[in-house]
């Protein structure tokens, strides 16, 4: 269905963080188009990942855009961090946040890209009055919180609803996928309408490497067209 560039965004959740410039790097080099960097805080999700600081660090090493996923309850206190760290977009969950249309021009009025997730059991329909205001949307192909887990089928009409809403609403708006992307679902996510595929375990933890894991990645998203 989308006959557009599938872009990939490796999550460094898997990445070996004793080395992270360099998977970076690596993936870098493998033409990735975007880092997508995990924040959970133990309470919005129950696990604890990364802040700021993280972002900081991989600021200098790698030209990429950094984006980052932030799984925290209270966003809203965090986007200066990020922002002043480097992050270049931020996304933000619908769920829990009851003031969404403010956290969205907040972070456009720190001049940064921004996006709206949904998680597997939210409904496209939440995001109908807040589309035209968003620079993507995320969609949650696992619930949030963990790498490794599998692909929810389930998912995919959703995707396809969202991808219907944003050429109605904003076309160009990016729609990201998020959890259990591999060569068996990417294509299945890039022919639901999804342009952007997130992707931890298949990029950071196949023996092959990062650059051969992203080939394979890129060869299978690009098969269902
Ligand atoms: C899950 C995170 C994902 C995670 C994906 O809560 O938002 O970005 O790193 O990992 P995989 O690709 O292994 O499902
Ligand atoms: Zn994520």
């Amino acid at each position: 269905m989308n006959k557009g560039i599938v872009k990939l965004a490796p999550s460094i959740l898997s990445a070996d963080f004793a080395h992270l410039g360099k998977q970076v790097g690596e993936a870098e080099q493998a033409g990735a188009d975007r880092i997508h960097v995990d924040v959970m805080d133990g309470h919005f999700v129950p696990n604890i990942s990364m802040g700021p600081l993280v972002v900081q660090s991989l600021r200098p090493v790698t030209r990429l855009p950094l984006e980052t996923h932030l799984m925290i309850s209270d966003p809203d206190f965090y986007l200066d961090e990020f922002a002043e760290a480097g992050s270049d977009s931020l996304l933000v969950h619908w769920e829990g946040n009851n003031n969404l249309h403010r956290t969205v021009q907040r972070v456009k009025a720190l001049g940064k890209r921004v996006g709206v997730v949904i998680n597997p059991a939210s409904p496209a329909s939440v995001l109908e009055e807040i589309l035209q205001d968003v620079d993507q949307v995320l969609v949650m192909t696992v619930n949030p919180g963990f790498g490794h887990q599998h692909f929810i089928h389930t998912t995919l009409p959703k995707i396809r609803r969202v991808r219907q809403m944003i050429e109605e609403i904003k076309p160009g708006c990016d729609l990201e996928v998020d959890g259990g992307i591999d060569a068996t679902t990417a294509p299945l996510v890039v022919d639901a309408g999804a342009n952007v595929l997130v992707a931890g375990s298949a990029i950071f933890s196949e023996r092959k490497g990062v650059v051969a894991a992203m080939e394979r990645l890129r060869a299978a998203a690009n098969e269902s067209k």
